[in-house]
């Protein structure tokens, strides 16, 4: 997130998932936004104000004639202090207030006042969420450029399966994000590689190596939020997809190298995080090797693994391609020299030796130029200054 706090202003309306408002409201602030709860009369049925002022620190507000505010125009006033609006959950009856521009309450006022985005994440039952009018409403909610935040199909709490269930606070916080960030990559398709492979020895044992998969997630995650179509091709991992990225789940570095041509026509960026094992196996037992009598150790071969990353970057019209590094010494002349020898226009070298499974990270981002140095971050606000870094160097660059 900016430097500066974003001013969310979180409307609350009455669905039983308003209670998954008040994890939504505590997450949103450990994404560093402030957070100002508005509540329908009816949402103050599921849930109480005190819950959402404790967790927010700020007052809650609930009726549009509430004298805290010395105007008496909360709604304007609300409104006016914030940088957008996210109603979460969002009623069908509320849905419907919005669509038709009805303002008898503090928060459809507000939202009627307001001129910052608006955002909403309908909860309803499926019924409720298929009827014509329902349907109308969402359509003419998004064609007023409001953004609709799911629904999702899933077990509702009245006992059905189907759509109309309130997208989780985690994705509804992703969705405000990516909505926040600025579009470097707007229109572009990213294909990126994560995580280790896997080559196996036998039916039970294989080779690996530490690479969490944090760095190029959260790369998938930020090229995502800066506006491209990313499809993220992931060794084995135990990480979440990234919301809006199409995850695409391999093994050996084989399986990675077929994933990656498959999906690289047409890319505009190619971001290689991967780490990709150099050898595999050749003679892979098909049952599980046995230890014999006299303790002698198998005999294992070798056998080259693609380089992926070359191999894109020497495509006849290869996409914009970015390289990783893991060099312990001598940075910048090694980083520069693995640079030319992929082929590729920028590398981004890891400066420190182990960042394997850490959340913290520091680049050096290598091309034709000279360097360029991104100071220790996390490797989320790393991965969003990368991506700026990349589309400031992609061919049609305007910045
Ligand atoms: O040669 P080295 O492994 O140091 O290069 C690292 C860079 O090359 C990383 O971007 C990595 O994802 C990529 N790579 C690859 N295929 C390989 C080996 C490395 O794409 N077989």
């Amino acid at each position: 997130m900016a430097a500066k706090p974003v001013r969310i202003l979180l409307g609350v309306t009455g669905g039983v998932a308003a209670f998954k408002a008040a994890e939504l409201a505590r997450r949103l602030m450990e994404h560093g936004a402030q957070v100002q709860v508005v509540m329908t009369e009816s949402a103050t049925r599921f849930i109480t104000p005190a819950t959402f002022q404790a967790l927010t620190g700020e007052p809650v507000y609930t009726d549009a004639w509430d004298t805290r505010i010395d105007n008496l125009m909360p709604h304007i006033e609300l409104s006016r202090a914030a940088d957008l609006i996210l109603v979460a959950p969002a009623t069908a009856d509320f849905m419907a207030k919005l669509a038709h521009g009805l303002a008898d309450d503090l928060l459809s006022t507000l939202c009627l006042a307001r001129e910052i985005p608006l955002l909403v994440a309908p909860a309803m039952n499926r019924q409720m969420w298929e009827n014509p009018a329902t349907r109308r409403n969402a359509a003419i909610l998004a064609g007023d450029g409001i953004e609709l935040l799911g629904p999702t199909a899933g077990l509702q709490a009245c006992g059905e399966t189907g759509l109309g269930r309130m997208i989780e606070p985690p994705e509804i916080v992703e969705a405000t994000l990516a909505f926040l960030a600025p579009k470097w990559l707007a229109g572009k398709r990213v294909l990126v590689t994560a995580g280790p492979t896997y080559e196996p020895i036998d039916p039970v044992r294989g080779i690996t190596n530490r690479s969490s998969g944090k760095m190029g997630f959260e790369i998938a995650r930020a090229a995502r939020r800066a506006g491209a179509s990313v499809d993220l091709v992931a060794g084995p991992v135990a990480l979440a997809t990234p919301w809006g990225v199409q995850r695409h789940d391999v093994r050996t570095a084989i399986e990675m190298n077929d994933a990656v041509m498959a999906r690289v026509a047409g890319a505009d960026v190619f971001i290689a995080v991967a780490a990709v094992a150099d050898w595999r196996i050749a003679n892979v037992s098909g049952q599980k090797i046995k230890k014999t009598p006299d303790g002698a150790p198998p005999a294992l071969e070798f056998a080259l693994n693609p380089d992926i990353l070359a191999g894109v970057a020497a495509l006849a019209d290869p996409p914009y391609c970015v390289g990783f590094a893991a060099e312990s010494e001598a940075l910048e002349e090694h980083g520069q020299k693995k640079r030319i020898s992929k082929g590729v226009p920028l590398l981004a070298a890891n400066i420190g030796h182990q960042t394997f499974g850490l959340d913290e990270n520091e680049l050096l981002l290598i091309d034709e130029k000279g360097t360029t140095r991104l100071e220790r971050a996390s490797k989320a606000e790393l991965a969003a200054r990368l991506i700026e870094e990349i589309a400031r160097r992609l061919p049609d660059a305007s910045r």
